[in-house]
């Protein structure tokens, strides 16, 4: 039933294609440009958001507390063996296109369709965080110069759903201002809709990354932490923030290994370097160099950042603040600390927040139209993905879904969720690029790799595998259903469309249309993601399984999810079996 989606892209034509002087780039970049092009890229919401949750913990995981600096090391090491497989493969294959075109090179069509559709993981829905974050410190920015933004137009329902839970008196006194349409209150994050909106604008018209101006956001971004940590360290003396430090894991190891897997989100982005292969002046020697050298950089103010956060604000405290308050975490923390009515330091932290989270929006708002568009001249989406703006020049079609899927999400979902569901898509996308290191190094052993992993091909992608699995473990449920939800939709558009529409499956003459068993497995796939996006996504399996059985709040909801999972199986099962059997009636006919 399924021919050839396991083919792989031949490397050369690959190359050859990039090559073409039609699609020569400038190369202009060396190792210093591409090593700011990362920081540039990894220092955003992470470190002024997410350390927040990853340190005080939430409904769904322990916090780490003072531990939260081992959280950030040992991301840094599993982030650092895929950075040597980035390196390897970017050096070899360098060209546009990230860890889509890797695997379309060596794990086929399939897998490479897989990772494009869990890049919209990392870039889109990774920019719905963003958008996020950078509406909560953009307010904190107005307050801080005297003009307020009501509450209403900055957060989504759920986030102040939750508060009026936990504390009913701070949602009154926050949200109570709201208008109301038939009791229900009006609320939404019009500030996340409105600056990607206002970036999609700024794409579609064109604007080119300029290395000068990704450079002054850097100096942006450094001068702002080493300001926070500077002031920090002028309000608090080491030996108080020693006292802070104990207990070092007020919840053990499991609340370290929590917040490593949420602080991931935090150095997301070295990967996107690898996509300016093309313009660099050596990529065999830079492109490595620029990779590890911005991981590194970021995990040394990232641990310092860390360790004076939870210095200055007990852990008691954190946690007791967060649960109990809508607050970003780096300004919450020095203001905590600043004498009473200064407010001066935590607008300027707020101010170069909001630059940083502004840099990384346009970063990834830029690369994932980039994305879709590489997957439409494959013909794995429709045409129109790959229509370039007549006038303007840039793929706006894609640009504009872009903006509009990112901004949608980001008035109405919450940041912890959406930090969780980026983290797990891209450890994945990360495991595939490990695997296909190891993979291509048995394939093609003889082609010319100006850099190779260190230590044979097994060790570090092993490494990195294996511990990128480790990380996913320790994500919340919600984010595993909502993972593999997305994961089966992809398979059925994946099946429906990009099976039959494929430039490589054209050329060795799949049908144009899909068969009927192939509809019936994708219409199984189809059913099995709404059943697994309807399903209550706090619960475990067994715990889903109860909830389906017996009368509770959320029966409805478990029983209808595992009704369409188990129809979608039904159909997916009884679509293979079919597409089996006429696969040997043909071979039979055939012989
Ligand atoms: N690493 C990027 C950030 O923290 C995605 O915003």
């Amino acid at each position: 039933m399924l021919r050839g989606i396991f083919r792989t892209k031949n490397l050369d034509d690959i190359l050859a294609v990039a090559g073409g002087p039609q699609f020569a780039l400038k190369r202009t970049l060396g190792a210093f440009n591409i090593t700011l092009l990362g920081i540039g890229a990894i220092i955003g919401a992470g470190i002024f958001a997410t350390v927040g949750t990853a340190a005080a913990g939430d409904a769904s995981r322990p916090g780490a507390g003072p531990s939260l600096m081992l959280s950030f090391v040992i991301t840094a090491i599993v982030c650092g063996f895929t950075a040597l497989c980035y390196a390897e493969f970017a050096s070899m294959v360098p060209i546009s296109g990230s860890a889509y075109t890797y695997s379309y090179a060596t794990l086929g069509e399939l897998v490479a369709w897989i990772i494009g559709w869990d890049l919209i993981i990392e870039y889109a829905v990774g920019n719905v965080a963003v958008a996020i974050s950078w509406a909560n410190y953009f307010r904190t920015l107005m307050d801080g110069v005297g003009i307020h933004i009501p509450a209403w137009l900055g957060t989504d329902y759920r986030t102040a759903a939750k508060l009026a839970e936990t504390n009913p008196a701070a949602y009154a006194e926050q949200f109570g201002s709201a208008p109301h349409i038939f009791g229900h209150a009006i609320i939404f994050n019009l500030l996340a809709f409105g600056i990607v909106a206002l970036i999609t604008i700024v794409l579609v018209w064109g604007i080119k990354e300029s290395a000068e101006f990704n450079a002054g956001m850097v100096m942006v971004k450094i001068i702002v932490l080493l300001f926070f940590i500077g002031m920090a360290l002028y309000y608090v003396s080491p030996s108080k923030m020693m006292v802070n430090y104990h207990p070092f894991q007020p919840t053990g190891w499991h609340g370290t290994l929590a917040a490593a897997a949420v602080v991931f989100f935090a150095y997301i982005g070295f990967d996107a370097v690898s996509t300016v292969a093309e313009e660099c002046k050596n990529p065999a020697r830079d492109l490595p160099i620029g990779i590890i050298a911005s991981l590194g950089i970021c995990t040394i103010f990232y641990v310092v950042v860390a360790a004076v956060f939870t210095g200055i604000i007990p852990y008691n405290e954190l946690v007791q603040k967060l649960s109990n308050e809508q607050a970003e975490p780096l300004t919450m923390a020095l203001s905590h600390v600043a004498p009473q009515g200064v407010t001066w330091p935590s607008t300027i932290v707020a101010f170069g927040s909001v630059v940083a989270h502004t840099a990384v929006l346009l970063v990834f708002q830029l690369g994932q139209p980039r994305i879709f568009f590489s997957m439409a001249r494959d013909g794995l989406l429709p045409s129109v993905f790959a229509s370039v703006h007549p006038r303007f020049k840039t793929p706006h079609v894609t640009t504009i879904i872009t903006g509009v899927l990112v901004g949608g999400f980001a008035a109405f979902m919450s940041i912890d969720e959406m930090v969780d569901l980026t983290n797990i898509g891209t450890l994945f996308a990360f495991i595939l690029v490990c695997i296909g290191i190891i993979i291509l190094r048995y394939k093609d052993p003889t082609r010319h790799r100006p850099f190779r992993v260190p230590l044979g091909p097994w060790i570090f992608p092993m490494l990195g595998a294996v511990s990128c699995f480790f990380l996913m473990y320790y994500l919340p449920p919600a984010s595993w259903w909502r993972f593999v939800g997305w994961l089966v939709l992809g398979l059925s558009i994946y099946t429906s469309f990009g099976y039959t529409h494929s430039a490589i499956g054209m050329k060795i003459g799949r049908p144009s249309r899909a068969p009927f068993p192939l509809k019936l497995a994708s219409l199984g796939f189809l059913s099995t993601a709404i059943g697994l996006f309807t399903i209550p996504h706090d619960a475990g399996p067994r715990t889903l399984l109860r909830e389906a059985m017996t009368a509770g709040e959320d029966h409805n909801r478990a029983l209808i999810g595992l009704a369409l999972i188990a129809v979608g199986l039904l159909l997916g099962i009884a679509g293979s079996v079919m597409g089996t059997s006429q696969n040997m009636s043909g071979a039979d006919d055939a012989s």
